[in-house]
């Protein structure tokens, strides 16, 4: 075991159900190592000033397994280190800056517990010097390299609750209901979560649709007497040859905001399938509250893992899920890249068997 007694760790980009669960786990682990731990606040920003850093101890984290959120605060506006380029202080002495101000405060390793943005930025300060391990973490379950990330059970769970509910309220009225989940570039929480609610159409990000496709089928439903439909579709869904619907452009350090196409999709096909349509669109209630018990498991046991590593010295990896196993995988094979559901999974395959229409 390496003699490393003091770690910072640090949450970065949306928020998810967990990310208190490694926090705890972090510091607990830590602590019965004889470890001490800063909380950052703010994602990389808090590093920059010191008194956005606090020591925590168990006492500090009792009680925030169950919690949403994060105690530590996040932000989501991309890359400081390409944000800081055209800037009079410039990316180099930026990085120079959070590098001295990280040995200032006595830092000897540093958790980042984020999406794809997040651990680009942590392995843009690794290659830098600064000795990182990554936590994964996202509801969009889009992170390469681990079979799920925490969040994303407790958003399919909330999801699959929700169209429970909205099968009963379209049946009553004989109408179709379109919902709206997050999933800007991969359908794996329109997936689980429909098949989990048992929707009639899914529309993915991973698979362009034809609005006649969905249209006809919700027709074959009503031929066969079901009178009411529900469309499951992730934000970032497309028809064949369209765009993405963006609710926002893209402003200075954000991505564009998505979002609206299940409302797009609700007015068409209204006419087209000759019903009445509504569209609930999930948005934030997907990434808010507790995590399931599963969430909080893999949460855990992620922490645990990360200090783990950090005392063995290994540095530049991100702890991911492998089962049964939590295993290191290097950054350098996360950054840049996106897991999206395979058109041959066999959830894909089921969901098409069992009549599911997936727009094409
Ligand atoms: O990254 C997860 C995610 O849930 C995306 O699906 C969604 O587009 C995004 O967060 C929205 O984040 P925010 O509204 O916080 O910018």
């Amino acid at each position: 075991m390496s003699a490393i007694t003091r770690i910072g760790v640090l949450t970065g980009g949306g928020d998810a159900p967990g990310l208190n669960a490694v926090i705890r786990a972090v510091v607990k682990s830590a602590w019965n190592s004889g470890i001490a731990t800063l909380g950052i606040e703010d994602s990389f920003d808090g590093l920059l000033e010191a008194e956005r850093t606090h020591v925590l101890t168990p006492r500090d984290v009792t009680g925030i397994l169950r919690l949403g959120g994060t105690i530590l605060g996040t932000l989501n506006t991309g890359n400081p280190l390409t944000s800081h380029v055209n800037t009079s202080e410039g990316a180099h002495q930026y990085a120079d800056r959070v590098m001295d101000i990280f040995k200032r405060l006595g830092l000897e390793a540093l958790i980042a517990i984020g999406g794809d943005g997040t651990l680009a930025i942590a392995h843009e300060f690794c290659l830098l010097g600064m000795p990182i391990v990554g936590v994964p973490k996202t509801i969009d379950n889009d992170i390469v390299g681990t079979t799920n990330c925490f969040g994303f059970d407790t958003a399919v769970s909330f999801a699959t609750d929700a169209i429970d509910r909205l099968h009963t309220t379209a049946e009553a009225h004989k109408r179709i209901l379109v919902v709206e989940v997050m999933g800007r570039y991969a359908g794996w929480i329109a997936l689980h979560a429909g098949v989990a609610g048992g929707a009639d159409a899914i529309l993915i990000p991973e698979i362009p649709f034809e609005i006649s496709q969905v249209a006809r089928r919700l027709k074959e439903r009503d031929q066969w007497g079901a009178k009411f439909s529900i469309v499951v579709v992730a934000e970032g869904a497309k028809p064949v040859g369209g765009a993405y619907t963006v609710r926002e452009a893209a402003r200075a350090g954000y991505v564009e905001r998505l979002g609206g196409v299940g409302i797009v999709l609700a007015e068409q096909l209204e006419d087209m399938a000759g019903r009445e349509a509504r569209c609930v669109v999930l948005g934030h209630l997907q990434r808010g509250g507790g995590p399931t018990a599963f969430d909080r498991v893999l949460a855990t046991r992620f922490g645990g893992a990360a200090v783990e590593l950090i005392q063995r010295g290994v540095f530049g990896k991100m702890v991911a899920n492998n089962p049964p196993d939590i295993v290191p995988i290097p950054l350098a094979d996360v950054v840049g890249r996106i897991k999206t559901v395979p058109l041959d999974s066999d959830l894909i395959k089921t969901a098409r068997a069992i009549g599911v229409s997936l727009g094409d």
